[in-house]
């Protein structure tokens, strides 16, 4: 079977993935009564590669040393040329649907889309994304960076399955309705 592309991220009961600034805070400083880890290790190891945006990528690596993911093939999309880094790849140029079909034709385990709402923005907009676990926290920040930033299209969601924690957030399994 094809391998997929899993969109696994959380979100503010207003639809940011981040404060104005990239930060995260509202998010990890939210109490988490049950500890638990949102079904997040089960994800991770049905993956085997990541895509992510250069923002993103860069405000991980404000929060860690090196890039965390050693062992899977990481994928971080760039309009600018960038000195090697370890543990990523860069991907320059505009042709991210040619890419992320080429390797989703290759062989191996499901492709973890990290995002920022830029890159989910270019991937919802190409149909690229097969598998979406979204979790809602219970906070909203009035402003920051959306799950999708702009872009003009509509698409509709099958909901497969949700889940509640102790903390109030929602998990919301769905996949993309195919157009009519
Ligand atoms: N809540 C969560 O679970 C969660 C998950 C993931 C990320 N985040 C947060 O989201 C924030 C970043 O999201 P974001 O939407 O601002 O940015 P992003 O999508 O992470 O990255 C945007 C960058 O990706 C590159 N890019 C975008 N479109 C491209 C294209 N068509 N071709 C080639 N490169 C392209 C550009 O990099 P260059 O500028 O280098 O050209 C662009 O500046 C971070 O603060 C991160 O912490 C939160």
């Amino acid at each position: 079977m094809k391998r997929k592309v899993n969109l696994y991220i959380a979100i503010s009961l207003d639809g940011y993935i981040a404060d104005e600034n990239g930060q995260l805070e509202w998010l990890t400083g939210l109490p988490n009564p049950e500890k638990t880890d949102y079904g997040f290790a089960d994800f991770f190891a049905t993956t085997d590669t990541t895509l992510l945006g250069y923002k993103t990528y860069a405000h991980i690596l404000e929060l860690a040393d090196t890039y965390p993911h050693p062992n899977h093939a990481n994928y971080v999309f760039t309009r600018s040329e960038r000195p090697a880094a370890p543990h990523v790849t860069f991907v320059h140029g505009e042709d991210i649907p040619g890419f992320v079909q080429q390797l989703k034709a290759q062989p191996g385990k499901d492709i973890w889309l990290i995002g920022g709402g830029e890159l989910n923005a270019v991937m919802l907009e190409h149909d690229l994304i097969d598998h979406i676990t979204l979790h809602i926290m219970p906070v909203a920040l009035g402003k920051g960076r959306p799950l999708f930033a702009d872009k003009a299209f509509e698409k509709q969601f099958t909901v497969e399955g949700t889940k509640m924690y102790q903390s109030g957030a929602i998990e919301t399994m769905m996949t993309i309705t195919p157009a009519e």
